[in-house]
């Protein structure tokens, strides 16, 4: 065995091949053997590729499926990245293969053979391939300058008709806010004022047209990412970091943080919503306003004293394939539409007492409503969201129990169970959580 490998070595360094009586071993047609063979060889891994890709390429955050014109830039530089380094793989893994095995040791014989003459090289060959190394660099060079500027900000021409929101990380979910919308509160006196507008965890946008996205942070660096739409870019503190995205239709689409920034950085996500104009704007108005109120008849009781809800495994997935299946952007409108049938308004009034009591308030704003806190996510319309958590659970009565029950079983070392929970002491009974779940539903 140690003269093999060490024949092998030697066959590496030198070459010197099998008897160099004659040169028929190095005749085109044995070369073009092989090359066929490694050509089917690769053909078939593309293939198995391929045929999984069909599975996952189009996954709702996969890459290959963009639903934009950055994104599809992007894509495209992926591909022709791709495409010049497999060539350029293939044609050098196939003159290693056939070096390796044409000039292998066959004999004890060649494996004490003498080195061949050494040559210094063959300046045509050595200068040509200087010359293709340039040329690919080249090949990609032209569409990565060409990518960098036009994945940088909204194209000159289209920057009049561009929409502009701000996107700001915290640990672990994001905030958006519309900095050219007025939004309505009310005052101690009930007076309607301005006020900001901004949401948590789900940015809806216009569709067919760019938007402009400020990217900021409150604390450690994040990466904003929505993989339909553009790549990754990081959100830094005390920097104004930006990057612009278009969506080409309504749709509805996954967003992730793509930086490390804590414990609970995996299930740091966000959704994306597009709107077609009309219905943008539709959704802008009923955003402005300010918290929906459930009227109290005179002389309701509660319906139920009881709700009970299941118990969740630590780490259980908080979302089904409802968002995820063949139209998630008819379920997030779905979402927009209250049930008053389905509401119990003494409990609702309930949970908006409690929502004071536990001082909830201290972090969370509803406007016109309860509460000045910004550390946490804006909550007027919470119930018209299709995702809670920081993008981790569907928007339901039980995951929304499932998360004020127990936040650090969700998302571990979040804000609301450190400084909330614990800092304050807050107990709460299974009525008390009932009655939040209800007041939160009901702010669609
Ligand atoms: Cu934010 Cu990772």
């Amino acid at each position: 065995m140690p003269g093999r490998s060490l024949t092998l070595l030697r066959s590496l360094a030198v070459a010197p091949g099998p008897p160099l009586t004659s040169t028929e071993h190095m005749r085109f047609p044995n070369l073009s053997n092989h090359l066929a063979r490694c050509g089917r060889g690769a053909a078939a891994l593309a293939g198995v590729m391929l045929l999984s890709g069909c599975v996952w390429f189009d996954g709702p955050q996969s890459t290959f499926d963009p639903a934009g014109p950055v994104a599809r830039e992007q894509l495209h530089l992926f591909y022709v990245t791709c495409w010049v380094t497999l060539v350029i793989f293939i044609l050098v893994g196939s003159t290693l293969a056939y070096a390796m095995f044409k000039f292998r040791a066959r004999t004890d014989a060649d494996a004490h053979a003498e080195p061949p003459e050494q040559s210094h090289g063959n300046p045509l060959v050595e200068v040509s391939l200087i010359g293709l190394s340039i040329l690919s660099l080249v090949i990609i060079a032209v569409p990565t300058l060409r990518d960098i500027l036009f994945s940088y900000d909204v194209p000159e021409a289209e920057k009049p008709n561009a929409y502009e929101v701000t996107a700001t990380g915290y640990q672990w979910w994001f905030k958006f806010e519309y900095p050219n919308e007025t939004a309505k509160t009310l005052d101690p006196t009930g007076k309607v004022v301005n006020a900001e507008l901004a949401t948590g965890n789900e940015l809806v946008i216009p569709a067919g047209r760019p938007v402009h996205i400020n990217l900021r942070t409150v604390d450690v660096i994040h990466s904003f990412w929505i993989p339909k739409l553009a790549g990754k870019v990081d959100m830094m503190p005390n920097r104004g970091n930006f990057l612009w995205v278009e969506a080409d239709k309504p749709g509805y689409f996954w967003g992730q943080c793509a930086e490390f920034c804590g414990e609970s950085h995996a299930v740091m996500r966000f959704r994306v919503i597009a709107l077609g104009p009309r219905e943008f704007n539709d959704w802008l108005n009923a955003q402005m306003e300010p918290a929906r109120r459930v009227p109290v008849p005179d002389g309701a009781t509660a319906r139920a004293q009881f709700a009970s809800y299941r118990t969740f495994r630590v780490n259980e997935p908080g979302y089904t394939d409802r968002y995820d299946g063949l139209s998630p952007l008819d379920e997030w409108r779905k979402q927009q539409q209250p049930d008053p049938s389905a509401e119990d308004p003494v409990l609702i009034a309930r949970g908006r007492a409690l929502f004071t009591a536990k001082t909830c308030i201290q972090c969370h704003t509803i406007r016109g409503d309860a509460g000045v806190g910004v550390a946490g996510p804006e909550l007027t319309h919470v119930g018209s969201r299709t995702t809670i958590a920081g993008g981790l659970l569907e928007n339901n009565r039980d995951e929304l129990h499932r998360w004020i029950h127990a936040p650090n079983e969700v998302k571990p070392g979040n804000k609301m169970w450190v400084n909330g929970y614990l800092v304050n002491n807050i107990k709460l009974t299974a009525e008390d959580e009932d009655a939040l779940v209800s007041y939160l539903s009901s702010l669609k």
